[in-house]
């Protein structure tokens, strides 16, 4: 099969042919349809992913049909359309057995812990645990952003994030995760206040419900803009890019009692970011991370998107081949675009 390969981290990636995937006996082997090109990726490239080992294909966030079938596998069977989460979970685990697949101690994810979806085909763990049948009607571009970002989103708004209707929810960092936000906070009845520093995605933030937007390129005081926006603080904040400076600037741009939603990515040398933990103790604001989102829960998030009140076929602003998905990768550190790229591997 043809597939995004690289040999080093940081050193351009080329499209090569691989061996094509087996299944493991609990697996399945997916035709790619569709892959989202995450900042995950991005990050796993750089080095930032301990899991990864070299060479390695990038990509997680897939939707396809499943081409083979491994023996133990029993609700899965070939030309099912699928997608999966990131996190694709034992089933087994204590984690597993309380519900929360997102966190299970044994997961796999496709791109990280074995090769990823940038590619024709990709292997995925515990088929029956994990894979999440893609609505008739769904393209497989919009279904493969459900399988990182998209719902990555929905768990930290609605569930981790517990938005409620009239609160004021800030999203520091309005690409693929901020701008899923924006849309689900939106639709739950919030009002939301787009941070980013491109104006491209603060276009697409309002376009996706925002009902004020701060460039932070502008201000002095991302924190001080969103507390002034918003009579004193907002109610939760995201923060949707990870950097020292978006996290503070979210946990600073809260009310009190406030909730921040930790999502980005904090790589750091040290494995330790600064939190402004000072005010979170003065304003007794709860501090919570969040990481994907368990197959079982998809269906109120899939209903959601069937009657139309999330659109996240909205978020797809580009659609490319294989054989541009290296420069696109490369391109995320340097000059990023608005909105979601979608990798279709057969075109
Ligand atoms: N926790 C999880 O389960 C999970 C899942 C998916 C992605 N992620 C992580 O979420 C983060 C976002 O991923 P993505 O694919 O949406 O990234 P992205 O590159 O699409 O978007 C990042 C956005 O942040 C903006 N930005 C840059 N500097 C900024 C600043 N100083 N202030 C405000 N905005 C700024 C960029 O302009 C861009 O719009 C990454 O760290 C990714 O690894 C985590
Ligand atoms: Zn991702
Ligand atoms: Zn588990």
């Amino acid at each position: 099969m043809r597939a995004v390969v690289f040999e080093r981290y940081g050193e351009p990636a080329e499209v090569r042919e691989v061996a094509d995937p087996e299944p493991a006996e609990h697996g399945v082997v997916v035709r790619v349809e569709a892959t989202g090109l995450c900042r995950s990726d991005w990050h796993g490239w750089q080095g930032h992913d301990p899991d990864i080992t070299l060479p390695h294909v990038p990509g997680h966030e897939l939707a396809g049909v499943v081409e083979a079938v491994g023996a133990r596998v029993t609700g899965r069977r070939p030309g099912d359309r699928v997608t999966v989460p990131f996190v694709c979970a034992c089933g087994s685990c204590p984690a597993c057995a309380a519900g929360d697949q997102q966190v299970c101690e044994r997961q796999t994810q496709p791109g990280f812990t074995h090769w990823g979806s940038f590619a024709h085909y990709v292997a995925l763990d515990h088929a029956d645990v994990n894979l999440v049948a893609v609505p008739d009607g769904m393209s497989y571009a919009t279904a493969a952003s459900l399988g990182c970002r998209f719902a990555t989103a929905y768990r930290a708004v609605v569930r981790q994030g517990r938005v409620a209707a009239g609160e004021w929810v800030a999203v520091h960092g309005c690409g693929g995760v901020g701008l899923s936000a924006v849309m689900i906070a939106a639709a739950a009845g919030a009002r939301v206040v787009a941070v980013d520093v491109s104006p491209g995605a603060l276009e697409l933030a309002r376009r996706f419900g925002a009902a004020e937007c701060v460039d932070a390129s502008a201000v002095p005081d991302p924190a001080a803009a969103v507390r002034d926006l918003t009579g004193g603080g907002a109610h939760l904040s995201l923060d949707a890019l990870g950097a020292p400076a978006t996290c503070a600037a979210s946990v600073n741009g809260l009310r009190r009692r406030g909730r921040h939603v930790q999502v980005g990515l904090l790589p750091s040398p040290t494995g330790t970011t600064p939190v402004p933990m000072a005010r979170a103790v003065a304003l007794e604001l709860e501090l919570l991370g969040s990481h994907g989102m368990a197959a079982h829960t998809y269906p109120p998030m899939l209903e959601l998107v069937r009657a139309g009140v999330l659109r996240p076929d909205l978020l797809v602003t580009s659609t490319i081949g294989l054989d541009a998905a290296p420069a696109a990768l490369a391109a995320m550190g340097t000059a990023p675009g608005a909105g979601v790229t979608v990798i279709e591997p057969w075109n």
